[in-house]
């Protein structure tokens, strides 16, 4: 297993993790996944920039025996997470006389998740440089891309920003650069979606400060490199900036067949008044794509029968995740049905303190929906059209 050259002395020495199909226990990746590190040798030093997930550390010194290392005078962590820092401990022992740099944040949570020595961590401030002879280090700290200890680094002399999960992917390609800006394009929106969103002011703020920087390639720790820079981040402005769509985001469930036959009903009521839907079935979901579809949605709208008194525990779930990700929905309203006596709307409504929206008359009813609950559902579908109507107009 060799080192990809970007640049002469600028290396790729990462894992491409093809078969991983699940992140954090949580988070299904269709496509793998790559943990990116990265060697950069000076005239003077040798850095490593972040190292990879502890499953694949063979392959990172793997990687950096095929370039004859002999020494690593610092380790770079860009980020504390384990699918970047878990084989600190084995570079460290492998290389005892490299010492690592990260934020002060980070070298508390470096000290507790890996116990790394305190004596063997240089902290830098924002904006702090480190010389490594003929190239230069510049560390931008970067609080909440997703940690609050995550910094990025900008290599100057060659204009390669090393961007951390800022801008990454979950994508296990054999290409080092992007080539299919469409096929990244969904994986990266996922790994946003998924990842980011929830950070969205601070990323806004980050994106204002990169523009301080004359970046040529991005370097990030998932996924494949960005040669056409601008490409990645017109996309996130456009997912953290751009009003919300006439998208109707519609998660339900239903055993009995009740509530179907009202998002069955409801979504035609929809899509009849130009208003798009994308409907998701909580049984056999992928949530990545449900959250996907949170980027741009306007309004959520929640189906889901009673289960004990409260909502399906499979909708609960959802439900939990879209407020968790903070999306800049503005409208919600939920659907559903129930036998005898129920608290779902309730509950749903107690769930999504974090979404910042105008929550429109639900529409519960009892048993199978008849005329007037039929009725119901065309009401509020004509009221979301209405309401995205006046969206379109605000934004334009
Ligand atoms: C396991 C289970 C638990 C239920 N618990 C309640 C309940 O606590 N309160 C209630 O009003 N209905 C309850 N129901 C009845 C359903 O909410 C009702 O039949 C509803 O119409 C089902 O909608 P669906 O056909 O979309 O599944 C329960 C049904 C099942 C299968
Ligand atoms: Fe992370
Ligand atoms: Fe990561």
């Amino acid at each position: 297993m060799k080192a990809r050259e970007i640049k002469t002395g600028v290396h790729w020495v990462g894992a491409v993790d093809w078969d991983r199909r699940l992140f954090d226990e949580l988070i299904p990746l269709p496509d793998g996944t790559s943990y990116n590190a990265y060697l950069v040798q000076g005239s003077q030093k040798t850095a490593l920039i972040d190292t990879v997930d502890p499953t694949m550390a063979e392959v990172l010194f793997a990687r950096l025996d095929s370039l004859k290392v002999k020494a690593i005078d610092y380790v770079v962590i860009n980020h504390a997470e384990q699918d970047h820092s878990g084989t600190l401990p084995g570079v460290l022992s492998k290389y005892p006389q490299a010492k690592v740099i990260c934020t002060p944040k980070c070298k508390g949570l470096l000290m507790d998740l890996l116990l790394i020595p305190e004596a063997k961590i240089i902290t830098v401030e924002d904006k702090e440089t480190v010389s490594l002879g003929d190239r230069t280090l510049e560390f931008v700290h970067a609080a909440w891309v997703h940690w609050p200890e995550t910094m990025l680094t900008y290599l100057r002399e060659d204009k390669i920003l090393f961007s951390c999960d800022l801008f990454g992917a979950h994508l296990a390609t054999s290409e080092l650069y992007v080539s299919d800006e469409g096929h990244l394009y969904e994986s990266a929106k996922r790994y946003y979606a998924e990842i980011m969103m929830p950070f969205r002011p601070n990323i806004e703020k980050h994106l204002a400060r990169l523009k301080e920087y004359n970046v040529e390639l991005i370097a990030p720790s998932h996924g494949p490199l960005h040669r056409r820079p601008e490409f990645i981040i017109k996309a996130y402005h456009r997912w953290v900036f751009d009003p919300p769509q006439n998208i109707v985001v519609l998660p339900y469930i239903s055993m009995h067949g009740s509530t179907r036959q009202m998002v069955n009903y409801f979504v035609e009521a929809l899509t009849q008044r130009g208003v798009v839907v994308k409907q998701f079935e909580l049984s056999q979901v992928d949530i990545g794509k449900l959250a996907m579809a949170l980027v741009d949605a306007a309004t959520l709208v929640i189906g889901t029968p009673t289960v004990l008194i409260s909502p399906h525990p499979l909708v609960a779930y959802a439900t939990f995740l879209a407020n968790a990700l903070r999306p800049k929905t503005r409208f919600a309203s939920i659907i559903g049905s129930f036998g005898w006596g129920s608290r779902a709307k309730e509950t749903i409504i107690d769930m999504i303190p974090n979404l910042k929206v105008e929550l429109l008359e639900p529409v519960i009813i009892k048993g199978l929906p008849r005329e007037a609950d039929f009725k119901a559902l065309d009401n509020l579908a004509a009221i979301i059209a209405e309401k995205h109507k006046g969206l379109a107009q605000a934004s334009s």
